[in-house]
């Protein structure tokens, strides 16, 4: 039976433990971390109810062949990856992990010697931006070109020069938060071919791989060449995409069996296993949820134009690239003469939670990143509190 989703619906989410809604006082309106405020799934909800019921919550196995949860979730992730992409993956390959944070802070530990580096590309989500100090090894960065028209690429050149003997790992961000850029296939092949021939493992963080606008298509790095393949992990969860993070179930896609073997031993002693709630919620969206994310993608693409076009006509000053993926629009107020920092401004004088561009590092000065996976009646709100707030700014 088709459920007709209704994503207008107000929840209330103060009372549910949520840190985006819990974080400022009931006058602002929460439009920063990555959650968004849609039901999951009812598939999802079902399962999740089914398993409760059950009423025992053990640990659960971990081997992602042994029991048919995971038999099935492994063979659910694997013809995924077949149909979607092309990519021929075997369930050996996987990894589960509470979260793709630890995904790629694992990474860091186990496929970088200490004070060896780590690289990845700014502006960008600030937990990879700070993967190689968490875990005590070099940082190393580059910027991405900020075009004319708002959209970013990258320099080759500078690319290849930001490099050097101690560089070990890149982190790939794709789609890219916060700048919502999708990678080109060819992009996707220059990075590959660079890492290597310099001998760089890539760990890519590929958790917006499901919420691609018309006009765009996803394509893990390591599904373009077995070569390619064998050089990466790639980090992919549900959890953006059916709306299930605090459920935490994530995995690693590693056809290397000498990377694996060396991440499932860096996780002995501190990682075991993943939420037993979070496997079966993972199942239940993969295979039963389609017609929920062919519901919410027309929707989240109407609430992305409608904030393009308001920020183009009525917010002077402020400007953005249409983002090709994710909830997340990465909004320039450079030229809106705010005084001191947006996200700060729009907090005081809008009443809005924004994350702060700087948090995202080099290149996010003067930036504010918004979340709009959520009603449009909420969306039009912010943006009527953002339109105020500017046209009250001294002249
Ligand atoms: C690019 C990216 N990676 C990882 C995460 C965090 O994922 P998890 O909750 O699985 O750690 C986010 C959340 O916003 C994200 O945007």
């Amino acid at each position: 039976m088709t459920v007709k989703y209704n994503f207008d619906e107000l929840i209330d989410r103060q009372k549910s433990d949520s840190v985006k809604w819990r974080s400022y006082g009931s006058d602002v309106l929460p439009m920063w971390i990555a959650d968004m405020d849609f039901r999951s799934p009812e598939p999802v909800i079902q399962a999740l109810r089914a398993r409760v019921d059950h009423g025992v919550f053990g640990y659960p196995e971990w081997n992602t062949t042994n029991t048919d949860l995971m038999r099935e979730l492994g063979e659910v992730i694997v013809e995924r990856m077949a149909s979607l992409y092309g990519w021929t993956i075997h369930p050996d390959d996987l990894l589960y992990l509470p979260s793709v944070m630890t995904g790629f802070n694992l990474a860091c530990h186990t496929l970088t010697p200490p004070h060896n580096g780590v690289f990845i590309q700014t502006p960008i989500y600030y937990p990879i931006l700070h993967a190689a100090r968490d875990t005590g090894r070099l940082y190393q960065e580059m910027e991405l070109t900020l075009n004319q028209d708002g959209a970013y690429s990258v320099d080759w050149d500078l690319f290849e020069c930001s490099l050097d003997e101690r560089s070990r790992l890149f982190i790939l961000c794709n789609p890219h938060n916060p700048v919502g850029k999708v990678f080109t296939q060819d992009e996707l092949l220059e990075v590959a071919r660079i890492c290597l021939r310099r001998g760089i493992t890539i760990c890519s963080d590929e958790i917006h791989c499901d919420l691609l606008f018309d006009g765009h298509r996803h394509t893990p790095i390591a599904s373009l060449d077995p070569e390619i393949a064998q050089n990466t992990i790639t980090l992919m969860a549900p959890s953006k995409t059916f709306n299930l993070p605090g459920l935490k179930c994530s995995f690693a896609i590693i056809p290397n069996p000498e990377l694996r073997k060396q991440m499932i031993a860096a996780q002995q002693g501190l990682i075991f296993g993943v939420n037993i709630l979070g496997l079966h919620a993972a199942l239940a969206a993969y295979r039963d949820g389609a017609d929920w994310l062919s519901q919410l993608m027309p929707y989240l693409q109407a609430n992305r134009d409608y904030l393009v076009d308001f920020v183009r006509q009525e917010l002077p000053g402020i400007s953005l690239a249409s983002p090709a993926a994710t909830y997340l629009a990465w909004l320039n107020c450079r030229q809106a003469n705010i005084p001191g920092n947006p996200g700060q401004f729009f907090l005081e004088k809008a009443g809005i939670g924004f994350n702060d561009g700087e948090l995202y590092g080099k290149g996010g000065e003067g930036y504010v990143r918004l979340n709009f996976g959520c009603p449009r009646s909420v969306l039009a709100e912010s943006l009527n509190r953002m339109k105020n707030a500017l046209e009250n700014l001294p002249g």
